[in-house]
């Protein structure tokens, strides 16, 4: 494969100010990070430690394989939603290794409202246990958690997608074959019982883990019996009476240790194999990503520079270079990975359209994974576009990705507007990570456009009432359109309510992605099957 020969001048004006302004945003998403990284109210962290329990982080650092990678998902949910009191939505998830093994953990923050769900709490549970099942992944539920967040029951607890879905999963997952074990490190109140009831194995902690149906306020009220958490569902009860758990655990460390060993147990990955080549970094230093992508999203630039900095030795093999210019398709590796580029070089017109699903299908026959990069404001429009037929041709796209089973990747670069989302893989074509640079911005189509869609609207109809709209009654229309899209094409604003798996440093898309690829090899990859194309 040829290396791709970078254009780009580090000592111009433009691109240090596109560096200062990415770098910018980059550390104020490091900040925030950090922040909800702590964890809930310190007073609660303090509380736990005081109690001889590990924080949830401190549980993970013991769980997993020493210096082998934690791929974490959507850290920011819940971001600036229930006034801030639900930090990572009170749940860590995300991909870690144990005994050279990848595999899932979901584990409850109980410095956070007592690790209690939220909406954002569910909507990420029930995320992490589908990358469990799309990546055949075991999953480990690290439990401490007081159930339903009460207050907010109604968002919780009786849509399909809600509370009672976590456990339909668990039963789904283990049916598939793919291990549920439970480490019961609180308590597990209520609904909250069924995770570790449901689990294959499960680990229980002494005079620290409880499960129970009803607590002893409820058992009181319903039968006038007093009864202690311990004496209704202690380790001692679950382990030595009523066989709800399997292993007897001392402590946190004692109780990590045992899920460790359960790991080792279990039947070995039997990991897809792709035709892998020796990893090499790439030729340019990834750092110049910052300066390369523009300062304002609209501008358009060659995303090749980018792949330059994201790929194996720089290396790229373009397909149809000539053809479709706006979508960039090709191979490369990336940490010796195979995989397949498509990535937007302005908005989609009919030939783009083709290039990137004969692009989609062959990397789908051959089984090789698919990376997509959005910057992208949608598909051409106009009366001579429509008549070529640019919504067949779009459709082929969307069609060739819907279908395309090889795991698949997206990360959001710049813009994600309109259909131009969908053909490029959004979050409903069922990339197995979607990830978002901090710069990206994500809605139905600029807040200009929408704004003046919406006043071009209304003037018609008052026109049609013989009423003109003055250029001020159309700009204070607009304003609060403008402001209202401002704020949700926000990453946070998306990360926060789990359309994407977080916001992602673009100096860290290469890791991220070799990790997303590695973690898909665990399930197969089905052959292509396709439905009908409209030609
Ligand atoms: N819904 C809403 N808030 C809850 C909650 C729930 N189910 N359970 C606990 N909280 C809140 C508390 O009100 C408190 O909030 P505050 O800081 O604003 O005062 C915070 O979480 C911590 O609770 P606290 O009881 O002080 O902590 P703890 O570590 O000693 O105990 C629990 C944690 C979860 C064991 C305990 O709070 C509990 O048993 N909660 C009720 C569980 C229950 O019956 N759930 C049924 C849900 S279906």
């Amino acid at each position: 494969m040829y290396r791709i020969e970078s254009k780009i001048d580090t000592q111009s004006q433009e691109y240090k100010q596109n560096f200062e302004s990415m770098k910018k945003v980059a550390d104020e998403y490091k900040e925030n990070l950090s922040k909800v990284q702590e964890g809930g109210p310190k007073k609660y962290r303090e509380l736990q430690k005081s109690r001889g329990k590990f924080l949830v982080r401190e549980r993970l650092e013991k769980l997993f394989d020493r210096n082998t990678p934690f791929l974490e998902l959507s850290p920011l949910a819940a971001y600036d939603i229930y006034n801030n009191e639900a930090p990572s939505a009170g749940l860590v998830t995300g991909i870690g290794v144990i005994h050279g093994r990848e595999v899932l953990v979901v584990a409850n923050d109980a410095s956070v409202k007592g690790g209690t769900y939220f909406p954002m709490t569910i909507k990420k549970h029930i995320r992490a246990q589908q990358v469990a099942m799309e990546n055949r992944l075991p999953c480990i539920y690290l439990v401490d958690s007081g159930g339903i967040f009460l207050p907010l029951q109604a968002g919780t607890f009786p849509d399909k997608e809600h509370f009672g879905r976590i456990f339909y999963n668990q039963a789904r997952l283990s049916a598939m074959g793919i291990p549920q074990i439970s480490i019961v490190m609180g308590s597990c109140t209520a609904g909250g019982a069924y995770v570790p009831a449901m689990s294959d194995e499960t680990v229980i902690v002494r005079k620290q883990g409880t499960i129970f149906i009803g607590g002893p306020p409820l058992v009181k009220a319903a039968t006038n019996v007093d009864v202690t958490d311990e004496e209704l569902g202690g380790a001692d009860v679950h382990c030595r009476i009523s066989g709800v758990s399997d292993y007897y655990a001392l402590n946190d460390e004692h109780a990590l240790e045992i899920a460790r060993n359960i790991v080792e147990t279990l039947d070995p990955a039997q990991k897809f194999q792709l035709d892998m080549a020796e990893p090499e970094d790439p030729y340019y230093d990834p750092e110049e990503i910052y300066g390369i992508v523009p300062r304002d999203t609209r501008k358009p630039y060659n995303f090749k520079e980018v792949i330059a900095r994201l790929v194996d030795g720089s290396r790229f093999q373009e397909f149809k270079e000539l053809y479709g210019q706006t979508l960039v398709c090709g191979f490369a590796r990336i940490m010796g990975y195979p995989v397949g580029i498509l990535a937007n070089n302005g908005v989609l017109f009919s030939e783009s359209s083709l290039k990137g699903a004969h692009f989609v299908t062959l990397c789908s026959m051959r089984k090789i994974p698919l990376m997509f990069f959005q910057n992208i404001t949608g598909f051409i429009v106009g009366k001579q576009y429509e008549h070529g037929g640019i919504a067949k041709d779009g459709a082929k796209l969307v069609h060739a990705v819907a279908n395309a089973d090889v795991p698949k990747f997206t990360v959001i670069v710049g813009a994600s507007n309109g259909a131009g989302n969908y053909a490029m893989c959004g979050r409903a074509y069922a990339p197995r990570l979607l990830l978002m640079w901090p710069n990206a911005r994500i809605c139905v189509m600029g807040g200009e456009q929408a704004a003046n869609v919406l006043v071009t609207v209304k003037a018609h109809r008052l026109k049609q009432q013989g009423k003109e709209m003055t250029d001020e009654e159309k700009q204070k229309m607009m304003n609060p359109i403008l402001e209202k899209y401002e704020h949700e094409a926000s990453p946070y604003y998306s990360t926060a309510r789990l359309w994407d798996d977080g916001i992602l440093n673009p100096l860290k898309t290469r890791e991220a992605l070799a990790l997303g690829i590695s973690m898909s090899l665990n399930a197969p990859i089905p052959d292509y099957k396709v439905g009908i194309f409209r030609m």
